[in-house]
């Protein structure tokens, strides 16, 4: 008879290697920000089972993430979320290959509860565990559908995020640019609170973009004409911190001309949702234009059918994607977007992720290990500095998009 450390490191390596027959199944586990979310995965991309819970309408009620609402949610939500999703998958526990888990960016209080969670369960059934970067789970979604092979450009929008990368491989980006304030999920969030858009009543279970979408479709944008950020910055790094600014003092301006007071509904919200929209359209077009003209000039993307992934919760938004489209037709790229319920932050892109990794055998830890959550972590090998240096001036290219 084997010692049980014998007998565990056994099951250990075949819970890893898996036996000819089955495919090896992933449970992925969500909590960076407000969705608590965990699905069950075999290798092929198959989803088994999943459970998402959304913190949304809370935050809307509250005006914003408050970090220790959103740890107490999860805390209550976590196991009943993984539970779910293992029982839709029939899966128990024993079966499982691994357990992949977001620790990396995120807002601490958040990350805390998934990994403290994970920690524990990979501990308690002797499981591998891998550790997952939001942002690298965000750029590989696409691969669960479609089989893009690397490399590939992608721009990933999200509440917390906006960056520009090449993606070389499951683990393997070069860092383009990135938001130096505010990321545009963020910037669109504030000005839908600033337009008090939880009172208008088709918007008020909407997150911020999407309530700015929707009220956009009959908007003119026309009558805001905002200017598009760091048009003498000739780099492909992103801010919005000063396009909210400009969109602030308009409010300002029309809520004096019609004598109302903040928190009142102005009349012109539809032209302002229209004009903030198509700036954040026209900024995220302009920094990819660039980032593609780069990559095509330092040869990172292969010659034939280069692809341009579109992901992050922003990558929900139709406007942003034709907007992308006309650069991806002008530069001769092939667009690819996730369908819009993988763009938001789930459960199931991390077990994707989860797969990708045991596929090719990178990062995956001993369930005795000891793994810190990071609030702040780049993707990749950081080249903002060599695009800058570069300064590409864009050719004009002319965004018109009818609703
Ligand atoms: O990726 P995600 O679910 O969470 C983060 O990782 O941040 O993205 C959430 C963000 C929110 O800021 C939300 O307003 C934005 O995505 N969003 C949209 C749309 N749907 C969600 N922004 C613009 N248009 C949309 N349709
Ligand atoms: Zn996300």
């Amino acid at each position: 008879m084997f010692p049980t450390k014998v007998k565990r490191l056994l099951q250990f390596r075949n819970t890893l290697w898996g036996c000819a027959h089955c495919s090896r199944l992933v449970l992925g586990i969500e909590t960076s920000c407000d969705d608590t979310g965990a699905a069950v995965m075999d290798e092929t991309g198959k989803i088994l089972g999943e459970s998402l819970h959304s913190q949304k309408e809370v935050h809307l009620r509250t005006g914003g993430i408050i970090p220790t609402v959103a740890q107490q949610l999860h805390r209550e939500n976590i196991e009943r979320v993984v539970q779910e999703a293992l029982e839709r998958s029939h899966v128990a526990p024993s079966r499982l290959s691994a357990v992949a888990t977001t620790v990396k960016p995120g807002l601490s209080l958040s990350l805390g509860i998934g990994l403290d969670f994970s920690l524990r369960f990979v501990r308690q059934h002797n499981k591998p565990f891998i550790p997952i970067h939001h942002m690298e789970a965000h750029a590989l979604t696409v691969r669960m559908h479609l089989p893009v092979p690397f490399p590939f450009l992608v721009l990933l929008v999200s509440g917390g995020h906006s960056l520009l990368a090449v993606a070389r491989g499951v683990d393997d980006f070069l860092l383009l640019g990135h938001s130096l304030d505010e990321a545009p999920g963020d910037m669109m969030d504030k000005v839908a609170r600033r337009l008090s858009l939880i009172k208008h009543p088709q918007c008020s279970t909407l997150s911020g973009g999407q309530a700015l979408e929707l009220l956009a479709k009959d908007g003119d944008r026309s009558r805001f004409p905002f200017r598009t950020p760091m048009g003498q910055t000739y780099d492909c790094c992103f801010s919005f911190a000063g396009l909210r600014n400009q969109v602030n003092m308009a409010i300002m301006k029309k809520e004096a001309e019609e004598g109302i007071e903040q928190g009142t509904l102005l009349s012109c919200v539809k032209d302002i949702a229209a004009a903030t929209q198509h700036t954040v359209a026209c900024h995220l077009a302009k920094r990819t234009h660039r980032a593609i003209m780069f990559c095509k000039e330092n040869g990172m993307l292969p010659s034939s059918n280069p692809i341009l992934v579109l992901s992050g919760g922003v990558a929900s938004n139709e406007y942003i994607r034709k907007t992308l489209s006309i650069i991806t037709e002008t530069t001769g790229l092939h667009l690819l977007c996730p369908p819009a319920k993988f763009c938001t932050d789930n459960g199931v892109m991390i077990a994707w992720n989860g797969v990708e990794r045991l596929r090719e055998g990178k990062g995956i830890l001993p369930p005795n290990v000891d793994v810190c959550y990071e609030p702040k972590a780049l993707l990749g090998v950081d080249m903002s500095a060599e695009v800058r240096a570069a300064a590409i001036r864009l050719p004009s290219v002319r965004i018109k998009i009818h609703n």
